[in-house]
């Protein structure tokens, strides 16, 4: 009996082995002795759940569409910015992908933020144009790229010769929706990037200058130390300029002596202009507690306009706000963008 029962495990043993041997497949991983954590659970990313134009109709393609996938966000939609500037950026293009569309687009104007680092700006550009666009245009941008030399590409004009007189709007306006030939860059490059790769064109276009006097029509900050009575009898209500040497003590609303000479400059202004009307508005970055950021810009504009009060300008022409952080003019992400948002800007309000 004992040796029976020997001789049957024995066999059992054998015999499960051979069995499971029989039935392995070239193609099985294997025992998985944990399979959630061997296999994926993550959605891919990248596959075509469905959305394939000539697919639409298979029955792959119909299962797949009730998989969840990544997708586009809804047209239209803007990512969130805290820095209300950049937010304005995504808002959606305006001009069409037609003919129309690629004249007209010469009236867009690149943002003003874009002009506070030329520099750095054009800089990236640079980075990003030899990524997108040299292997067509060439790294000096005379269309003579590596895919043009080797013959698989006519070649682009030159951007100093045909392309010369583009303004950054077109520029823009091509990067986005492509020309000819040549394809759009809208989903490798977001619009900041874009306007930079323009503006990096901009040079290219001069022969390594950035020309900013030719933005004609730019609205660049108004330069308060040049302005005239006349000038701001020309200028629109609702234009607002910033008083750049206007200083407070850290942290109060005490004016600093070097404040003087910018006020006296305003006091003149408005008393050469005895019917215009401003707002004296105080700006923070966006450091420090926000509540804190408005009181403190509150107590600034005050501060200002009493000044102006005490020196001679009637209380009814002035208002005074303040805004804290809620209108950057520039980004906050670095000192000197701070350093900019934090102003004493006045409004005309009526002239
Ligand atoms: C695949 C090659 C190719 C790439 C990549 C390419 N371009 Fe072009 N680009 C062309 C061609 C070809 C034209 C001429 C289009 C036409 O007018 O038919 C052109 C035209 C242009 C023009 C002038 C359009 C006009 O007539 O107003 C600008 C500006 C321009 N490209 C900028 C860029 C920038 C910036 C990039 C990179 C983001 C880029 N291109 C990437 C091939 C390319």
């Amino acid at each position: 009996m004992k040796i029976n029962l020997k001789y049957i495990s024995i066999f059992a043993i054998g015999s499960s082995l051979v069995l499971t041997s029989c039935f392995k497949s070239d193609d099985s991983p294997g025992y998985e002795y944990m399979p959630d954590m061997y296999r994926s659970q993550a959605i891919e990313a990248y596959v075509d759940y469905g959305m394939v134009k000539d697919d639409e109709l298979s029955e792959a393609a119909l299962k797949r569409k009730s998989t969840i996938s990544a997708r586009k966000p809804a047209e239209g939609t803007i990512p969130y910015y805290a820095n209300h500037t950049k937010a304005e950026l995504f808002m959606p293009y305006a001009y069409p992908n037609t003919v129309e569309g690629y004249e007209a687009a010469d009236a867009n104007q690149i943002p003003a933020l874009f002009l506070e680092d030329v520099e750095g700006n054009v800089k990236e550009g640079k980075r990003l144009y030899n990524i997108m666009c040299q292997h067509c245009h060439g790294m000096k941008g005379q269309g003579d790229g590596g895919v043009v030399e080797v013959g698989d590409f006519n070649p682009p004009s030159p951007y100093n010769g045909a392309y010369k007189n583009r303004s950054l709007g077109k520029i823009f306006h091509v990067i986005t929706n492509g020309k000819g030939a040549m394809g759009s860059h809208s989903s490798q490059l977001n619009k900041e990037e874009r306007w930079k790769v323009a503006m990096y064109v901009r040079t290219l276009q001069h022969d390594g200058d950035f020309k900013l006097d030719e933005l004609s029509g730019f609205k660049k900050e108004i330069n308060f130390s040049a302005i005239t009575a006349e000038d701001v009898s020309k200028m629109e209500t609702g234009s607002k300029i910033s008083l750049r040497n206007v200083y407070f003590n850290v942290g109060s609303a005490d004016l600093s002596e070097k404040s003087s000479q910018e006020l006296n400059k305003l006091v003149e202004l408005m008393k050469a202009s005895p019917s215009l009307k401003i707002e004296v508005a105080g700006h923070t970055d966006n450091s420090g507690d926000a509540l804190k950021n408005v009181s403190l810009s509150e107590a600034r504009a005050k501060s200002v306009a009493s000044k102006l009060v005490a020196s001679g300008i009637d209380a009814s022409r002035i208002q005074s706000k303040g805004y804290g952080s809620e209108f950057p003019v520039a980004d906050n992400s670095s000192d000197q963008g701070k350093k900019l948002n934090r102003r004493i800007e006045f409004e005309i309000l009526s002239k």
